[in-house]
């Protein structure tokens, strides 16, 4: 391993992104991925729980790809590959569900609310902390760069890192949890969080005309002189003395704000809509194939280990 630490996080191919997944997540991402040694996988196992339609399954992994190549990650200097690719991540899995207790899985945060909810729950959504156990484990990884409500997730890795050790000897880095919060709740149009669920999103790949009916609908129902759902918005696209003299020299104008805001949106969106329209489905299935290759060379030597310690290699 080289002096860079190791550092891998997965994405669920769910829809299509917005503002605050960008501010909260991805562009964290590509922050990093000149100060450690990045892997950034397609959880296409994972969204397999609620996905299950193959165009659409197909389309959002491909929609994945692109959005990544699009804010700049770059292939050249982080891992990007799909978790389907390399066969290990299941093979791990099971190994791991051997040596988990129900009780255990059934304590995990997703499990608990999906029965309170009295869903119907698959066994895949019951074994998820399993599965993404696997996906940090193999890589040796160090830290897991994930939003607060993945953090129980990250524990159950480490625990399931710490139960094998102790059964079958020394196999598996601990990893530890990097909780994304420099902007922790982007809002919303209507002031909530920004959420695909809520139908107030900004989204980040939109049209000049989306992002434009988007931000004319920031509710600005504030008394005071100055629109809060705007500003906050707009804080994260410009400097703190930049944005505090343009809500001074426009006070009150709510229209004026939003136009400046839709200017300072589509700066940053422009030249990556740009980028993506650039990028082909065949760029994204190499970018997936090597990124495959460079996954599957370091798995395939962690299975072997795995395999001889729990001792089916004769
Ligand atoms: P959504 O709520 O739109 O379904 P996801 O749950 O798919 O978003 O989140 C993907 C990533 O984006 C997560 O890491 C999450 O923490 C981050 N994220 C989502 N919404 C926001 C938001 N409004 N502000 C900051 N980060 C967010
Ligand atoms: N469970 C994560 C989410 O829903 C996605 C994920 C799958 C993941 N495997 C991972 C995140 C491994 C970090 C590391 O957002």
């Amino acid at each position: 391993m080289g002096e860079k630490k190791r550092l891998l996080s997965g994405v669920k191919p769910s829809g299509r992104p917005h503002i605050g997944n960008y501010f909260g997540a991805m562009k964290q991402f590509v922050d990093l991925q000149d100060s450690h040694e990045c892997f950034y996988m397609v959880a296409d196992y994972h969204a397999l729980n609620a996905v299950q339609d193959a165009e659409k399954m197909h389309s959002l992994i491909t929609n994945l790809v692109l959005d990544y190549l699009a804010i700049g990650l770059d292939p050249a200097k982080a891992v990007l590959f799909k978790q389907s690719d390399v066969p290990a991540h299941t093979e791990l899995a099971w190994i791991f569900d051997t040596i988990t207790t129900m009780p255990y899985l059934m304590r995990a945060h997703a499990y608990k609310d999906a029965e309170a909810k009295n869903k119907e729950i698959n066994v895949g959504t019951f074994n998820y902390p399993m599965l993404m156990a696997a996906d940090i484990l193999l890589y040796d990884t160090e830290v897991v760069p994930v939003g607060q409500d993945q953090k129980q997730h990250v524990e159950y890795a480490r625990d399931t890192a710490e139960k094998f050790n102790r059964t079958f000897g020394e196999t598996f880095v601990l990893p530890k949890e990097m909780i994304l919060e420099g902007t922790a709740v982007v809002p919303g149009t209507d002031g909530q969080k920004m959420s695909k669920s809520y139908n107030n999103t900004i989204p980040l790949f939109g049209s000049k005309d989306e992002v434009r009916d988007a931000v004319f609908s920031i509710v600005t129902d504030s008394e005071g002189k100055r629109p809060e759902n705007v500003y906050t918005i707009h804080k994260l696209f410009k400097s703190e003395p930049e944005i505090e003299k343009l809500y001074e020299d426009h006070e009150g104008n709510y229209k004026a704000l939003k136009d400046a805001l839709i200017e300072d949106i589509e700066k940053l969106i422009a030249p990556m809509r740009e980028r993506r329209a650039g990028f082909s489905e065949d760029d994204v299935k190499q970018v997936l194939k090597d990124g495959a290759e460079k996954a599957e060379k370091i798995t395939s030597a962690k299975m072997k280990d795995v395999r001889e310690k729990i001792g089916v290699t004769l």
